[in-house]
């Protein structure tokens, strides 16, 4: 059974796909340092798998601790590297603790990788590397253009820098570039888990109707699209899972054109702010309570995949379309409700 490190395994996309490795057969373990998560989503996997996946509670930023890891695991046979901070405003606000933790993090496991042989090699990647696109929808071969956020930019340099590693190395990569990841495990046994103020929109719409948060805002309905509001290719969290499962798969059968191959990982369909909280009120029969408010800062317009290639090459087929992301994210925001307790109780805090 081939074991598989994954990264950020306490997190939102991270816990989905091992979940997803488990449930195709693989032996996976986590290095999570709990900085921005805690183990609740590890024990959700345990119910929905029965499986007690390790997590190394390791700051990638620490050489000597994350290569203790490697030392301990000979037989790792790829990585999937999730472990990265993701909020595109704090990163704006905080660029250094951006580019520390997702650079240095990142170099560290690449320099593990090459001491231990590590085979194969699979980036969360994001479509912001693609900044304002001019032609969409954007194909794995649109052009690069400057990152409009300290986030993007470290995304940008993060494929970079593992293009010239495995150009130089026997080790083979994928870089998975994901639209926006929404929804939650069909079980309603893993989910997201935001930090503070929800800055992503569907959080902000599970919240607002949960009550937790008074109301949200759409930045803006005065954009050059169908409604006015920003159109984005929501993709369920599941569907990005499988992805990797399939990533993996494929880079095992050595299938790979390259020694880094991309993908676009979205449904290929655009959707407005105001199209998705439509179907949300659709799903949940409430009524939600929103204003309109300013353009938010560094939004781009409109951006959608061509997701093609994912689709030919991987074989990747997706199951859920947006009222099941909807649907599945408002389930999940009423379990999290009933065990807000538990969740307070592990300490789910900034270190
Ligand atoms: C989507 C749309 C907002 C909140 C970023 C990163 C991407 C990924 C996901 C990490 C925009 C509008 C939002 C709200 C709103 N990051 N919105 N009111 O900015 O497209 O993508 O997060 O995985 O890499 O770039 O996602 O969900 O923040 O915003 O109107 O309260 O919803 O203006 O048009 P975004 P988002």
């Amino acid at each position: 059974m081939s074991k598989i490190l994954v990264t950020g395994g306490c997190g939102y996309i991270g816990a989905h796909t091992i979940a997803d490795l488990i449930e195709n057969g693989f032996n996976v373990i986590s290095i999570d340092d709990n900085s921005r998560s805690t183990r609740y989503l590890l024990d959700g996997i345990e119910k929905l798998t029965g499986k007690k996946v390790k997590n190394y509670k390791v700051d990638l930023k620490d050489y000597n601790d994350t290569r203790a890891v490697f030392q301990e695991n000979e037989d790792i046979t790829g990585i999937i590297h999730f472990a990265a901070y993701k909020a595109v405003g704090e990163s704006v606000e905080e660029p250094l603790m951006y580019f520390e933790n997702n650079l240095f993090s990142l170099i560290n496991l690449l320099k593990c990788v090459d001491e231990f042989n590590i085979p194969y090699f699979v980036f969360s990647s994001s479509c912001t590397v693609y900044g304002s696109p001019d032609i969409i929808p954007v194909t794995e071969q649109s052009p690069i253009k400057k990152a409009e956020s300290p986030y993007g930019a470290t995304k940008q340099m993060g494929e970079e820098i593992i293009t010239s590693v495995v150009n130089a190395t026997e080790t083979k990569a994928i870089l998975l570039r994901y639209f926006n990841p929404v929804g939650a495990h069909p079980s309603c046994l893993i989910g997201e888990l935001p930090i503070g103020k929800p800055a992503n929109l569907v959080p902000a719409i599970t919240q607002t109707a949960i009550g937790k948060i008074p109301s949200m805002t759409v930045y803006g309905t005065d954009y050059d699209t169908r409604d006015g509001s920003c159109v984005r290719d929501y993709i369920h969290v599941s569907d990005i899972a499988h992805a990797h499962t399939l990533a993996i798969q494929y880079l095992l059968a050595n299938k790979n054109k390259t020694n880094c191959d991309i993908f676009n990982l979205g449904t290929g369909n655009g959707v407005t702010v105001l199209e998705a909280i439509k179907a949300f009120e659709e799903v949940s029969g409430k009524k939600l309570n929103y204003q309109i408010g300013p353009r938010r800062p560094g939004d781009i317009v409109a951006i959608y995949a061509n997701n093609n290639y994912a689709v030919t090459t991987l074989g990747w087929q997706i199951k859920y379309d947006l009222h099941e992301m909807m649907r599945t994210a408002w389930a999940w925001e009423q379990k999290i409700k009933q065990d807000e307790e538990i969740i307070k109780d592990q300490k789910f805090q900034y270190n």
